[in-house]
């Protein structure tokens, strides 16, 4: 017994005494205790819906065909495993382009998207809003939807970006506000940045219609607001990858020039931790060469000596 409150003391004395022993305990991570709560539960018939990700009839992960097949793909063609670009693979990155902005997407053909690829979509919410905590030259401000996906306030807040909220779901219609929407924009001060999810919006599934699209369009204009695009589920609101990407297709044809996080970790099944996860930011504006370098070295972690100007090689980075 008195070996036993000799070793408590001897552990507790230790902890006092180590250098993190301030450090205080995180809160649980309210999606992960969904998971440990659809766990517990011995329910027949229980679906656990904190996931956005396929499952088959059984509520088991589904793999489609098609990751099944790329996957093949990438083991059969040898790669060598060098170390990626600063800013990513570039095959990787074109394609990523293609399948957000789409062929016809003017900045596109101009050559005029800066991108990077992160460590999966909250990586590039977290590079998106360093970046803009360091160049954006009004207020830090990010406003996210009420109510947004749980990690956009911590990783914004952890950005060094001060997070505000307008108005988005009404629980009385179960659908979008979108009068109090529009006018908690319009009310925004001057150059604020808005968080605007693109499509599949988590956790409401509640999206605009492509009018009330238009009318967001015309309301973040109005302010000179700056729109922070997150795609997380393209493809998944409407089964059509194209459909899933109108708002920020039209944001772009509309002369905005958002940032966008793009995630592939769902619409790809791609979260496996063996597979890489692929995200990509883009600033589509008139990012030139210096922006460029600057997006490469100081944001995403380059180093000059090594690399910093590494979007100099071909297609490390698509900028005007
Ligand atoms: C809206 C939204 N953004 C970003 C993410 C993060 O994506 P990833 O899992 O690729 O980090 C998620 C994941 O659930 C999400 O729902």
């Amino acid at each position: 017994m008195r070996q036993i409150a000799s070793k408590q003391l001897r552990s507790s004395a230790l902890r006092a005494a180590s250098t993190w022993a301030s450090v205080q305990q995180g809160p649980p991570d309210a999606i992960l205790g969904i998971t440990e709560a659809f766990k517990a539960d011995s329910h027949p018939e229980k679906i656990n819906l904190g996931v956005g990700a396929y499952r088959d009839d059984n509520g088991k992960p589904y793999v489609l065909p098609s990751v099944r097949e790329a996957e093949k793909k990438v083991v059969d063609s040898a790669l060598d495993k060098e170390y990626a670009g600063i800013t990513g693979v570039p095959s990787f990155t074109k394609a990523a382009l293609l399948l957000a902005y789409g062929p016809n997407s003017a900045p596109l053909k101009e050559d005029r998207i800066a991108i990077t690829q992160s460590i999966s979509g909250t990586g590039a919410l977290r590079i998106g809003g360093a970046f803009l905590e360091r160049f954006y030259p009004h207020a830090k401000t990010v406003y996210i939807p009420t109510p947004s996906w749980a990690n956009h306030a911590a990783v914004f807040k952890d950005s060094g970006l001060k997070v505000e909220k307008y108005r988005y779901y009404d629980p009385k219609t179960i659908g979008l506000d979108f009068e109090g929407m529009i006018e908690d924009i319009k009310n925004l001060p001057k150059n604020s940045i808005v968080l605007l999810h693109a499509c599949a919006h988590n956790p409401t599934g509640v999206d605009p219609t492509q009018e009330q699209w238009k009318a967001i369009s015309d309301a973040v204009k109005e302010g000179g607001h700056y729109p922070f695009f997150d795609m997380a589920y393209q493809g998944f609101a409407s089964g059509d990858t194209d459909k899933d990407a109108f708002a920020v297709r039209y944001f772009i044809e509309q002369g905005h020039e958002p940032c966008l996080a793009q995630s592939f970790a769902k619409n790809m099944v791609r979260s496996q931790p063996s597979l890489p996860r692929m995200l990509t930011l883009h600033p589509t504006g008139p990012v030139r060469r210096a922006r460029r370098r600057l997006l490469d070295r100081d944001v995403v972690g380059g180093r000059e000596e090594a690399g910093g100007l590494a979007a100099e090689d071909p297609g490390a980075a698509a900028v005007q």
